[in-house]
């Protein structure tokens, strides 16, 4: 229970859920990290390849955690709809976001074709 910093009992189910997940994904992107560092550590060729395997997996775990944020806590979807597959500038997603002409796959702006 170390990772409350509010009392667990004045915390609601849905707050204990997120607060699971958060912890859960820092956890998996610890893994990635770990696995990535023991790929690149590594001269064994078959160990390489069981920790880039491992490694790949705790991303999908990652990805699955990210998607049940989106499902059930504000703003992860908007901002995933704004920034994840964004063409170009990082930043410039952010300068669009919310402009109704923003393209997501291409990036480019439907003003800008006229
Ligand atoms: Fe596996
Ligand atoms: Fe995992």
């Amino acid at each position: 229970m170390s990772q409350y910093h509010e009392p667990f009992e004045s915390l609601d189910e849905k707050t204990r859920d997120i607060s699971r997940a958060i912890n859960s994904l820092k956890e998996e992107l610890e893994a990635v990290d770990w696995y990535n560092q023991r790929v690149n550590g590594t001269n064994d060729p078959e160990l390489k390849e069981i920790m880039a395997h491992n490694r790949d997996e705790e991303i999908e775990h990652a990805c699955m955690t990210i998607e049940w944020l989106r499902r059930n806590m504000d703003k992860w979807d908007d901002e995933l709809k704004t920034y994840l597959f964004a063409e170009g500038s990082v930043l410039e997603a952010e300068e669009n976001q919310g402009s109704e002409g923003i393209n997501k796959s291409s990036g480019i702006n439907i003003g800008d074709l006229k």
